[in-house]
């Protein structure tokens, strides 16, 4: 029998999420839009659903969720192609369009972004700086990993404000209300990726993009529409997900003040990622077959989510999980996921939060929360840790 436990707080989430694995190793919990789901809650039966890809697919067809269904036939057409990416294919069909874009990612080729990473990060926090207004959120967290991303796929700087326009209405999607907006700015993006693909079929550049045209004229490779499905994939997760892990982490590190002089140590990012976990949930996965799974028995196409923030803090594999260490080792943390779908920007991601914390505590040692927390606004988004603004002081004395 799973028990059905409630969200836990976006504010403190410690609590509930320690009820979570407490009730584990599988419960029930509502997610807006979706619905009731089935969560694995423990760092065991997340780590056991998302390696086993025998037993469970992402792929949304093979999913018999009728609200998932039915949100799917209102998508439009353009919007319908950009969930068919890597991350929603199983098997040899994933590896290949993994395989397209894999070495971009990898330690060494994400190293040799990061002059320019921290290059883009030092103009962001003058302009911040000069800017007067006190949001991080708004002038860094966001536009930072856009930049970056941006940069890697070869779109034009001058296109951000539109992106950034059109990204909000992503954050903004918290219930069935948000949709029409929603479809509206995936539409919108899709055929912005899509105009900047044909651009550099005619003329190929040095870009993630022209990577992209290369395996699309190499035969089988890749289909138009698999190129609109991957464009939009690393667009979104190349960025929203970044925002909210340095936002998040720059608080927690206000919180943990003590922990502040370690950020130079290797073990620093892990432990921010998995106690910061702002992407909480794993897309679902269907059963490929009928099966039992803890004592539980479920139907082929049944779902199941892994809860990446509750598994972060199991205390079966972490100690103390509730606390802040940033020499934490081992960290066998899931903040990235795990299995064939573990995060392909994962050293992107990392390379970024440490350049831009590094950044930031140089130039501001004092660097303080300009209102109270209880102020602090979090999205309803479900599965996402998010600020919508984190107003700081750079200095203790007047002004910013
Ligand atoms: C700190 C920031 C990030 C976090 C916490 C994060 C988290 C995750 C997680 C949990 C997954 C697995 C989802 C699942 O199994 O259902 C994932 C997959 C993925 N992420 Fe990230 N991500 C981050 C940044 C990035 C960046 C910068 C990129 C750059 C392109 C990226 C690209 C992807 C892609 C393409 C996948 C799908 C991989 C596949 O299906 O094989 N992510 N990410």
């Amino acid at each position: 029998m799973m028990q059905t436990v409630p969200a836990p707080d976006k504010r403190d989430p410690g609590p509930g999420l320690a009820r979570l694995v407490n009730a584990g190793p599988l419960v029930r919990m509502r997610v807006p839009l979706v619905g009731e789901m089935t969560f694995a809650t423990t760092h065991a039966a997340c780590e056991a659903i998302l390696k086993d890809e025998s037993l469970f697919s992402t792929d949304v067809m093979n999913g018999r969720n009728r609200r998932v269904n039915w949100l799917l036939r209102l998508m439009p057409r353009n919007v319908r192609v950009m969930t068919g990416n890597m991350l929603q294919k199983d098997g040899a069909e994933h590896r290949r369009l993994r395989k397209t874009v894999d070495a971009a990612f990898r330690r060494n080729a994400v190293e040799t972004w990061l002059p320019r990473i921290e290059a883009i990060a030092v103009g962001l926090l003058d302009d911040w700086e000069a800017s007067g207004d006190r949001d991080f959120v708004r002038h860094v967290a966001r536009p930072l990993p856009l930049a970056v991303i941006c940069e890697m796929l070869g779109l034009r700087h001058s296109d951000r404000a539109d992106f950034t326009r059109w990204m909000a209405a992503l954050s903004d999607a918290e219930s069935i209300r948000g949709l029409p907006r929603l479809y509206m700015s995936l539409t919108r993006i899709s055929r912005y990726l899509m105009a900047r693909f044909e651009e550099r079929r005619r003329e190929p550049g040095d870009d993630l993009i022209s990577v992209l045209v290369h395996a699309a004229e190499d035969g089988e490779r890749l289909s138009d529409d698999e190129v609109l499905a991957m464009l939009g994939l690393l667009f979104i997760a190349g960025h929203e997900t970044t925002t909210h892990i340095i936002s998040n982490s720059v608080l927690t590190l206000l919180n943990n003040p003590m922990e502040i002089a370690r950020l130079e140590e290797e073990t620093a990012m892990d432990e921010l990622l998995r106690h910061v976990s702002a992407v909480e949930l794993t897309k679902p996965r269907y059963l490929t077959r009928d099966a039992e799974l803890f004592g539980v028995r479920f139907r082929r196409g049944q779902a199941i989510m892994a809860h990446l923030a509750a598994a972060n803090r199991d205390p079966a594999i972490f100690d103390d999980p509730d606390r802040l260490d940033l020499g934490r080792k081992p960290n066998r943390h899931l903040a990235f996921g795990g299995g064939p779908h573990f995060c392909l920007g994962a050293w992107l991601a990392k390379a970024e939060l440490g350049v831009i914390l590094g950044l930031l505590w140089k130039r501001a040692p004092d660097l303080a929360l300009a209102v109270p927390e209880s102020d602090l606004r979090w999205t309803g988004q479900a599965g996402i840790r998010a600020l919508r603004t984190l107003p700081l002081t750079l200095s203790s004395g007047a002004g910013m």
